[in-house]
């Protein structure tokens, strides 16, 4: 009855956990929600009639100018006619995986990597080579899947030699880049974020960002650039998944870029005291469990369990709800088949520091228990 391609279609471990995350009293480590108290007081007011009829499949002229102004700023000469508004980020990733994956087509990516991303590159029949910040070999991958600022799920950095060396990766092996960088206004301490697209020679590439983490998912846009012969490519295949994204959303989003308000500046004050906090509570519950990088900025910490703690945390996820605590265990951000890794996606951005702190001692406690008799 259906297409070969939905025996690949797993379900998304991440939405599979959201859906737990609203019972009360639940503190909730697993998505990458935004602070509910940051979101964005929004006009509705602003929008006129004229932005309910059906608008173009690239975006709104004006926001696609926002967009345009804004990527050049960060390094990365485009223009606006090469700007297609998305209906979220994650719609990026499905176009450029219908442009170029078929069945068997291999697509280079770090493991672990976003976890959603592999959920689209699998429908479409992807095999996986799997690359490294400091060993970018991207073989013969037709794509090159990369999120080198604050990465989901580890919050990795990338410093200007590993930028320069995954775009001559992919210069030398003919591999498109596809960078996405959704994370990359979320920043805490003094770090390169140029864009790797920016030092692309002469493959293609396709740079993508998101509205969702800095304003809210919930509006559902994102936008993308890329090389001149992509674009009219990825137009069309916007144009037969949704005709265009919702222009209610754009105009809200257009008025909050123009506003101008020193928005980022308080956001990433917000953010960077709640990951602030949620270290001091990690070193009070997880020292000697785990190992950890502070990140430098995005939402998430990945911890790796020390040897003598080191269990499938997909075993443990279920206890853990019981208490009422959700986290993301790390084999959701392998490549399929992926045998039990010891590691785990905390989000720190959405519970409050007391909750945090109570629900990172619940599952340090959790673990410990697990692993009784072991050590
Ligand atoms: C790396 C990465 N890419 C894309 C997305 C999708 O974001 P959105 O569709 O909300 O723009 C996310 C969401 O968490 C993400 O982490």
């Amino acid at each position: 009855m259906f297409a070969n391609r939905i025996e690949n279609l797993i379900e998304s471990p991440v939405r599979e956990i959201l859906k737990v995350i609203d019972r009360p009293g639940m503190i909730s480590f697993a998505g990458g929600l935004p602070a509910t108290e940051c979101f964005p007081e929004l006009d509705v007011s602003s929008v006129k009639s004229a932005h309910l009829q059906y608008g173009p499949s690239e975006g709104d002229d004006e926001l696609r100018e926002q967009v345009a102004a804004s990527l050049t700023e960060r390094g990365l000469k485009t223009a606006a006619d090469r700007v297609l508004i998305l209906s979220g980020s994650q719609q990026g990733i499905d176009l450029v995986a219908k442009l170029f994956v078929d069945r068997g087509t291999g697509i280079a990516v770090e493991a672990p990597t976003y976890l959603a991303a592999l959920q689209v590159f699998d429908l479409f029949g992807a095999e996986y080579i799997s690359y490294t910040a400091d060993q970018p070999e991207t073989g013969n991958a037709r794509l090159t899947y990369t999120i080198p600022t604050f990465q989901n799920p580890t919050g990795h950095c990338y410093n200007e030699a590993q930028r320069q060396a995954l775009a001559l990766a992919c210069d030398r092996s003919g591999s498109v880049l596809f960078e996405d960088d959704p994370y990359r206004d979320l920043v805490y301490d003094d770090c390169d974020r140029t864009p790797i697209c920016s030092y692309v020679r002469n493959t293609e590439w396709i740079y993508q960002s998101s509205f969702s983490k800095v304003y809210a998912p919930g509006l559902r846009l994102g936008y993308l650039t890329c090389s001149e012969k992509l674009f009219p490519h990825l137009v069309r295949l916007k144009q037969a998944a949704d005709l265009h994204s919702c222009r209610i959303s754009q105009q809200l989003i257009l008025k909050l870029l123009q506003a101008n308000n020193g928005r980022n500046q308080k956001l990433t004050t917000f953010y960077r005291q709640r990951r602030d906090s949620f270290d001091l509570s990690l070193t009070a519950s997880f020292s000697g469990i785990a190992d950890w990088q502070r990140p430098v900025g995005g939402l998430f910490y990945w911890l790796t369990l020390r040897p003598e703690f080191a269990i499938d945390t997909r075993e443990i996820l279920k206890r853990s709800i019981a208490a009422g605590v959700a986290f993301m265990p790390g084999e959701a951000f392998y490549p399929r088949g992926v045998k039990a890794v010891p590691s785990l996606r905390l989000n720190f951005s959405h519970a409050s520091p007391q909750a945090a702190d109570d629900g990172l001692y619940t599952l340090a406690k959790i673990i410990r228990t697990a692993c009784e008799g072991r050590v």
